[in-house]
């Protein structure tokens, strides 16, 4: 069944029935003030930073779900009714409801008995606070007076504590002043600073409660506060229990009146810099100013790159949500969304420096800032802390196998993209003291890897690599990692063409040094078919043919590609093995057979049951992985067969089965041997985002900046004759029109050039800002990339 259709025009998703399979969000601000929003207005906001600047409370793993939210409810003084144009959390049936969610923005509109009551949920450009935009209509030919509560449940700002422990409930504040409600965390605790939170209204306020207990009564939930079923507040202020924001405003409208309402949900440091923020926030004008201003701000980060393809799916994931997802993932890394829950996980280095990949293009200062972040966590003996905290500038964790070895990758991708050489000589300061310039951050990545190799001299499995769940294997001490030796192979790979392409030749005897000993690894984990993916701690062989499960894993094979080692016909036949054993109709899974009970005598060290997630589930951001290396093999159809499959906008008629967001790529979907397969989790957050839209446009699309030039060298389906990509590129905007052809020659206005290279001196030879029209050849034949 579907629950909603893309509304392409207008790069909103609308959502038609507000019972969604699972609760489908969207964000609100990005950085700064920001929150999550789902289709029936659930969700939280927080003040930069989820963990410690709370400013709202959600309730993951409850009942009823997707509660509380920023919710409105409408009460008719003359029949006593009330409703939610939401939907939730009264749940009283709509004569009509939509959700618009859009960049930036959500706008849900219900409809009962006759009133139509619109709500736009915003965070305007550089605000501290969410506006919620009303709109309220009398379509009956009666008058009618209509009372408007708003309401949130306010936060410690301590989220962790918050849900932990009962004593924050007695350390703030919470009173109406004026139009407003005031809640103060008595944050002079707060790590970040100071912050206290409000909810101010411009509507005519005759009545307001903070207390929970007060607006919902004993016994209640929600769905049925006592103040609702009264028609009014109880105009409670409280210094302790739980608290909440609802202001009561009375609204009088003729037959066929509209009238417009607003909420502004914020913060400030003090209270008294509120009055001016919310009366600039209202003043007549603002709104529509600020609605400008959020959709130039992101339809300039969309217009960064366009394509136009014979695939429409591919066109409305490229040109809008893809990129929409990995801005979002960038943003926030796996911090806070309905999986991760705003308190434990916040910045990962490892999953942070890819998800700069995905932002490249469009927003390259930013990943520079971003890298440098990062590396300032990175111990001095090339390991990294594994977690940042960019609000607090908090860091913690360390001891997994594959964090530092990142940085390799995303540092050059940045240096292709924008030709910053300097940039590995900038000096950054390492976790523990003292500081070094970017290269030797990643020679000693490299090198710490390299200081720790186990028995059969691959690198040690430490506390885990890339695959979080494969953990146990290591529980006895001594396993190696097969897929971390690749990444290592392919960063001194990788660290080689840089210091070529910047004449740092002196430095590459080292580097290369580590790529010939990863060289003289590979007869050790070659299988036969396919490379294995671990040693156990036993020594023994972990992803072969001889055992009964857990015979073949994808990422090895990928990474293989990347670490450009192993001979073509290796990897072709790894890749024949790859499409035989772990593809679907909805991508790859991780490995097949997927364990089947936890077992460590017998191999089996997933603790997830068989399908899920790690273990035998359809994990996008590994098949990420293998699309790139299947372009790099020139496996055109395999690539764009798994790139379609995983495609969001195809689940859009199977939400029943797939449960998520048919707009944004989901970190996992259960496999085939588990009874639930095609069900999504943990959708927005997730390295598929960045890594998809990476694979799509730079290896499928094949725009990619390198070292010498801006490679052109598409791997799209045989029936494809042409493709167009816009793109700014180094401060040009460069327009190329793709056709298929049996040669391979670039055309600009003037000059032509056989092969599939354009110089940067073509680019950067026409004024920077200005535009470039560019005709490429193409054809399928090609050599390992
Ligand atoms: C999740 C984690 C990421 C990890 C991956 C595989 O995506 O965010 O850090 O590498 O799972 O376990």
């Amino acid at each position: 069944m579907e629950y909603g259709y893309f509304d392409i025009g207008n790069r909103e998703y609308v959502i038609t029935r507000p019972d969604t399979p699972t609760p489908w969000i969207n964000y609100l601000g990005e950085n700064g003030f920001s929150g999550i929003i789902s289709n029936t207005a659930g969700g939280l906001s927080f003040d930069g930073d989820p963990s410690y600047r709370r400013v709202t409370r959600y309730k993951y793993n409850n009942l009823p779900v997707d509660r509380p939210g920023r919710y409105v409810y409408i009460y008719d003084a003359d029949t006593g009714d009330y409703w939610n144009p939401s939907w939730q959390p009264s749940m009283r049936k709509l004569d009509s409801y939509e959700c618009r969610h859009g960049l930036g923005y959500t706008v849900i509109t219900g409809s009962r008995s006759g009133i139509t009551a619109s709500v736009r949920y915003s965070v305007p450009v550089g605000a501290r606070y969410e506006l919620w935009d009303g709109k309220l209509m009398n379509n009956t030919d009666m008058q009618k007076t209509l009372r408007i509560f708003c309401y949130v449940e306010w936060s410690w700002f301590d989220a962790e504590r918050d849900i932990l422990c009962d004593w924050p409930r007695m350390i703030f504040r919470c009173r109406r002043n004026g139009n407003r409600i005031e809640f103060d965390p008595v944050s002079e605790q707060c790590p970040s600073g100071l912050m206290r939170s409000y909810i101010a209204t411009d509507s005519n306020v005759v009545g307001h409660d903070c207390s929970l207990s007060a607006f919902i009564g004993p016994y209640r939930s929600e769905t049925n506060p006592i103040a609702l079923e009264k028609g009014r507040c109880s105009d409670s202020d409280i210094l302790s229990d739980n608290a909440v924001g609802v202001l009561c405003s009375e609204i009088s409208l003729m037959p066929g009146e509209e009238k417009c309402f607003r909420y502004i949900l914020g913060c400030c440091d003090r209270f008294e810099e509120a009055d001016s923020i919310i009366a600039d926030a209202l003043m007549p004008g603002k709104a529509d100013e600020q609605r400008n201003k959020l959709k130039a701000k992101w339809d300039g980060y969309l217009a960064k790159q366009v394509v136009k393809t014979p695939d429409g799916d591919m066109d409305l994931m490229l040109n809008c949500w893809n990129a929409y997802q990995a801005r979002l993932t960038y943003s926030w890394s796996r911090f806070v969304s309905l999986y991760e829950r705003g308190v434990d996980r916040g910045f990962g280095f490892r999953d942070s420096m890819q998800d700069v990949l995905g932002i490249l293009h469009a927003d390259s200062e930013s990943v520079a800032e971003r890298i440098r972040q990062l590396l300032s966590i990175q111990y001095s003996a090339g390991d990294a802390k594994t977690v940042f905290y960019p609000a607090t500038g908090q860091s913690k964790g360390g001891g997994r196998s594959d964090d530092h070895l990142w940085s390799v990758f995303s540092v050059c991708e940045y240096v292709k993209e924008t030709g910053d050489f300097d940039f590995l000589g900038e000096e950054i300061s390492f976790a523990d003291g003292g500081k070094a310039p970017v290269y030797e951050h990643l020679e000693r990545a490299l090198s710490f890897t390299m200081a720790h190799l186990g028995r059969y001299g691959l690198p040690d499995f430490r506390l885990c690599d890339w695959n979080d769940s494969l953990t146990p294997i290591n529980q006895r001490g001594g396993a190696e990692s097969v897929f971390v030796f690749f990444q290592l192979a392919h960063g001194a790979y990788e660290l080689m063409r840089h210091y070529t392409a910047a004449g740092m030749r002196e430095r590459i005897g080292k580097v290369a040094e580590i790529y010939e000993y990863c060289r003289s690894k590979l007869p050790e984990i070659w299988d036969g078919k396919w490379f294995i993916r671990a040693f156990t701690s036993e020594g023994e062989r972990y992803g072969t043919d001889r055992d009964e499960y857990n015979k073949i894993f994808l990422n090895p094979q990928s990474w293989a590609v990347f670490s450009r080692l192993p001979d073509k016909e290796k990897l072709n036949t790894a890749f024949d093995e790859v499409m035989k054993n772990l593809f679907t109709e909805w991508g790859l899974v991780t490995h097949s057979p997927a364990s089947d009970g936890y077992d460590l005598d017998v191999k089996n060290f997933f603790p997830f049951a068989t399908g899920s997630r790690e273990n035998g589930g359809i994990f996008y951001h590994s098949n990420t992985w293998a699309i790139i290396a299947m372009t790099m093999l020139h496996r055109n159809s395999d690539a764009w067969k798994c790139y379609s499959a995983a495609i969001p906008a195809r689940r859009n008629a199977y939400a029943d089965l797939c449960r998520t967001e048919p707009y944004v790529y989901t970190q996992t979907m259960i496999g085939p041997t588990h009874p639930d397969f095609g069900k999504c989790s943990n959708s927005w957050l997730t390295g598929t985002a960045s890594w998809m839209y990476f694979a799509a446009t730079r290896y499928i699309l094949g725009v990619r900046p390198d070292y010498e030039g801006l490679v052109l060298e598409p791997c799209v389906p045989e029936e494809w004759k042409g493709f167009e990509v816009t793109r700014m590129c180094r401060g040009r905007k460069i327009r190329i029109m793709f056709s298929r052809s049996d040669l391979c020659i670039i055309k600009t206005h003037e000059k032509e050039y056989e092969g599939r290279v354009l110089p940067w001196d073509e680019i950067e030879s026409i004024p920077y800002g200005s535009e470039l029209d560019i005709k490429v050849f193409f054809s399928d034949e090609g050599e390992l990339k």
